[in-house]
């Protein structure tokens, strides 16, 4: 069986095609960027509608595959910003329908999840999902994935794309404040917010906004300290979060996904726990990480030979689809 998956959720528009051993066939992506500031909402809808052929046809030759190969049609449902969800699920419909193929609806952050699943081969781990609007521990439990430990206001992707904007640094900011992080061992102090299994970060971002309006900015500290201080404080946080989880739960793996996943120094502090706790820790590969239609592939792939398939009517977007609502027909 050939799935073609279907990602709009937000700034990426991206098509992949999988098949059902778990072999990516093609997955690529338009990626909506800036300079400075961060994603309007209706810039990304823009965009979308403007690549969303190319990305297609694209996708097709990179596989050497045409249209009527395709067995199954996958999209995100949500959640995510509903102007760009809006475009997939359009799409979708209409490949659907045109090629008389079932269509599923899937949950953008369980397609994270198992898509990280697959690759590390792990069959029940605690998954630490970190990206952009979300940042959340999960584990399965009786039908569901269970939430362990989530942020109590934006997501680890939100907190470093505004402090990065902040800086002048366009959207996305994660990987450009990595860069600037590796250039200082200077560690500025910051609140350090976590209560029991969940965390905060847009203290630490108030606080760095004032360091940025400081006029000690550029004398007493750079901002490279900044991106170090921030770093370090924000992956500690995620690590001390995720350790809590693993000793209250009797879970051998450690899965780290989501667009923030691509962080090698996220990625260290994770593995060195892991070492520790003596339970076994792994990343999804960077190409699978951030937003893509691979993902939303495999979902679809294990939804529909579960048994679930969705009519058009059943396939509403939905903006605030959370991962814990989500029934789990396909372990
Ligand atoms: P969600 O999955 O919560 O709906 P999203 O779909 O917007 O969010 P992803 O594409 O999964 O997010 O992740 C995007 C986020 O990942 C952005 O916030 C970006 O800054 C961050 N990111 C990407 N690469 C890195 C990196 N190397 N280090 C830190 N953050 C990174
Ligand atoms: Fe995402």
């Amino acid at each position: 069986m050939i799935c073609l998956g279907i990602e709009s959720t937000a700034h990426t528009f991206g098509i992949g095609i999988m098949n059902d051993s778990g072999k990516v066939l093609a997955n690529k992506k338009a990626t909506f960027t800036t300079e400075s500031g961060g994603i309007q909402p209706s810039k990304a809808t823009q965009h979308h509608y403007l690549f969303w052929e190319f990305v297609l046809k694209d996708t097709l030759k990179k596989a050497k595959l045409k249209l009527s190969d395709i067995d199954l049609i996958a999209f995100s449902q949500g959640p995510g910003l509903g102007a760009c969800l809006r475009v997939g699920a359009v799409l979708a419909r209409t490949l659907s329908s045109k090629l008389s193929i079932p269509l599923v609806g899937v949950n953008h952050c369980i397609a994270h999840i198992e898509i990280g699943k697959l690759t590390s081969g792990f069959k029940d781990p605690i998954t630490l999902y970190t990206s952009g609007a979300n940042t959340q521990i999960l584990a399965f439990a009786s039908g569901k994935y269970r939430l362990f430990g989530e942020t109590l206001d934006i997501g680890v992707g939100n907190f470093l794309d505004s402090f990065g904007r902040d800086l002048g640094l366009g959207f996305p900011a994660g990987p450009k404040i990595e860069q600037f992080a590796k250039k200082s061992k200077k560690y500025i102090e910051l609140p350090y917010t976590i209560k029991g299994m969940d965390f905060a970060f847009s203290g630490i971002q108030t606080k760095l906004r004032q360091l940025i309006n400081s006029k000690d900015f550029n004398k007493d500290y750079t901002k490279e300290d900044l991106c170090y201080s921030a770093q370090e404080t924000v992956y500690a946080i995620l690590t001390e979060a995720t350790e809590r989880a693993i000793a209250h739960i009797n879970k051998q793996e450690i899965l780290l996904t989501g667009g923030v996943a691509a962080n090698k120094r996220l990625q260290k502090m994770l593995s060195t726990m892991a070492k520790d706790r003596e339970v076994r820790f792994d990343t999804v590969p960077f190409p699978l990480a951030g937003d893509n239609g691979a993902m939303i592939a495999w979902q679809g792939i294990l939804e529909y030979k579960a048994g679930r398939s969705h009519k058009p009517k059943e396939t509403k977007v939905s903006q605030t689809w959370r991962t814990d609502q989500v029934d789990v027909n396909w372990i």
